[in-house]
């Protein structure tokens, strides 16, 4: 059993209960984070915490932790669980007050809880294989820029993907690509450039994304932060997605369309290599 954190304490997780009244639960009025840990270790630490407080700050949830505060309890999380490999979530929500439209008086404690998950993210079998994805108009709310818990439309729609057989959805405003459904989407064109929609407030601003980036630029690529078709896509070179637990994952099939030559691409591999590797070389 694992041991979670709640509001300052660590429970046994089947000991861990929040009120009906929470507001993420009654409005999806809280934020998350998910971090990446390997060899029981965080990977783009600081980055996923800079977004915390930016999703907080944009949704105004006033948080104060008790005791040593975040990094404290990811590393008390990471121990208590000899976690070695996998992710841990963190999420914080407004808190609990009677159901009410409007935001509860300050000074309501906002409810923080934290739990891992073991499971193996550098060797991935479906890096090998790489993953076949469908495209879905993009339907959730104007702000996915804040990483809130509104994430049924991602759920159906990864269910959709299932029911197709394929591995995901990339979600779509009219033929551009916004981002997958829990990863950002990229393209390397035949000019061998790397492709990735700007930020803004259509996409969530990747962490994995953006140390992607960085290395891609060391390695003399030539990056292009803009937005991209289905159509273009479909035509590039190679395709992939970034995330916290799917690292750099290639994409071989958008649509029943092969990419490039329909397996995982070269220059994506170098960079979910690259990527292990200073993730690894961090520490
Ligand atoms: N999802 N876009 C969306 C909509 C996401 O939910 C995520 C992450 C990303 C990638 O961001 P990052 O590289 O910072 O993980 C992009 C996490 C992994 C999840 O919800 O499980």
């Amino acid at each position: 059993m694992r041991t979670v954190y709640l509001n300052g304490a660590y429970v046994a997780e089947g000991d861990a209960t929040v009120s009906i009244f929470d507001r993420g639960l009654l409005f999806a009025d809280a934020v998350y984070e998910v971090f990446s840990v390997l060899d029981g270790r965080i990977i783009d630490h600081a980055a996923h915490m800079a977004r915390l407080e930016r999703s907080l700050a944009e949704m105004k949830i006033a948080h104060e932790v008790a005791g040593a505060g975040w990094d404290d309890v990811l590393a008390t999380l990471i121990a208590r669980n000899a976690l070695v490999e996998g992710t841990v979530y963190l999420q914080v929500s407004r808190g609990a007050a009677d159901r009410d439209f409007l935001f509860p008086a300050p000074g309501t404690p906002p409810t923080v809880f934290a739990f891992t998950q073991a499971r193996k993210l550098a060797d991935n079998p479906m890096a090998e294989r790489g993953m076949r994805i469908i495209t879905r108009p993009d339907r959730r709310w104007g702000r996915r820029d804040i990483k809130t818990v509104q994430l049924l439309y991602a759920s159906m729609m990864k269910m959709e993907a299932k029911a197709a057989g394929v591995d995901d959805v990339w979600l779509a405003e009219g033929d551009v690509i916004t981002e997958g459904t829990s990863q950002n989407a990229c393209i390397i064109t035949r000019e061998g450039h790397l492709v990735t929609r700007d930020n803004g407030q259509a996409l969530l601003p990747g962490v994995t994304r953006l140390s992607v980036l960085d290395i891609a630029r060391e390695s003399g690529m030539t990056v292009e932060e803009r937005s991209f078709t289905i159509v273009e896509a479909q035509g590039a070179a190679e395709a992939f997605v970034t995330s916290a637990s799917l690292f750099v994952m290639p994409v071989v099939e958008i649509d029943g369309l092969a990419v490039g030559d329909g397996l995982p691409g070269v220059e994506t591999m170098a960079l979910r290599k690259a990527y292990i590797e200073r993730a690894r070389g961090a520490h």
